[in-house]
């Protein structure tokens, strides 16, 4: 295992102990949580612990999660989660986050909104000092004129760009939407400002900027783990 690849298991691991008996989890995307996964259903097959049902952010999460023996269950059954655990692509000493290159940020906003505690786990390399200098941030956008949805985003001081396969073609996303990712030369200088444009501008379906959501962040280093409470 390589260490980016050993300091994401163990921060899935350290997040594992907040985890309960009866508890109902939402459960994120990306291979950090890839390593959550694997290790809930074993604690569950050995019975150390019992009944958690888990709300899954991606068909791959839900595909993953059904191998490893976990029940899954959905947000109409269960409108508060006790426990959201997912990965991040940058994280700011605000806890803010950038997330969706693992190409599911809608469907883990939607379940980060429902959380009591919505913990991010990742490798310390993901922490930045201002969101949008590691990474770009993604954008899923309606493929309706969706060349109409990226030249707007190129006005809001990125370079933005479809985001395609290998192939040429557009990337698809679970729920059938295309994405952007739009590439900030000196990072996001204000993350909210830049939010509230997003949201209001139709064909912009959601975006990767997480702001005030994480109540936990856990990363993991060659200095050792952080696992810090926001505020
Ligand atoms: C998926 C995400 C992932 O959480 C993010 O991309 C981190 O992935 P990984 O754990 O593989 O580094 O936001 O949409």
């Amino acid at each position: 295992m390589t260490p980016d690849a050993d300091y994401k298991k163990q921060a899935a691991q350290q997040a594992l102990e907040l985890v309960r008996s009866d508890m109902v989890l939402g459960l994120g995307s990306g291979s950090t949580i890839a390593h959550f996964i694997d290790e809930l259903g074993a604690r569950l097959r050995s019975g150390q612990l019992q009944r958690i049902i888990c709300v899954p952010t991606s068909l791959q999460t839900a595909q993953r999660a059904t191998v490893a023996g976990i029940a899954l269950t959905q947000l109409a059954a269960h409108m508060r989660l006790d426990l959201v655990v997912d990965g991040a692509d940058e994280i700011d000493p605000q806890c803010n986050l950038i997330k969706g290159l693992g190409r599911a940020l809608l469907r883990e906003k939607i379940v980060a909104q429902h959380a009591l505690q919505f913990v991010v786990v990742a490798d310390d390399s993901k922490r930045v000092g201002r969101l949008g200098t590691r990474c770009p941030l993604p954008v899923e956008i309606l493929p309706f004129e969706a060349a109409a949805h990226v030249r707007w985003l190129g006005t809001l001081g990125c370079r933005a760009e479809l985001w395609c396969e290998a192939d040429g073609t557009p990337l698809l996303t679970d729920n059938g939407n295309q994405l952007a990712k739009c590439w900030f030369a000196d990072g996001i200088s204000d993350p909210a400002a830049l939010a509230q444009q997003l949201q209001a501008r139709a064909g912009i379906l959601e975006h990767g900027l997480f702001l005030g959501l994480a109540t936990r962040v856990i990363t993991v280093g060659a200095d050792g783990v952080r696992n810090e409470r926001c505020n």
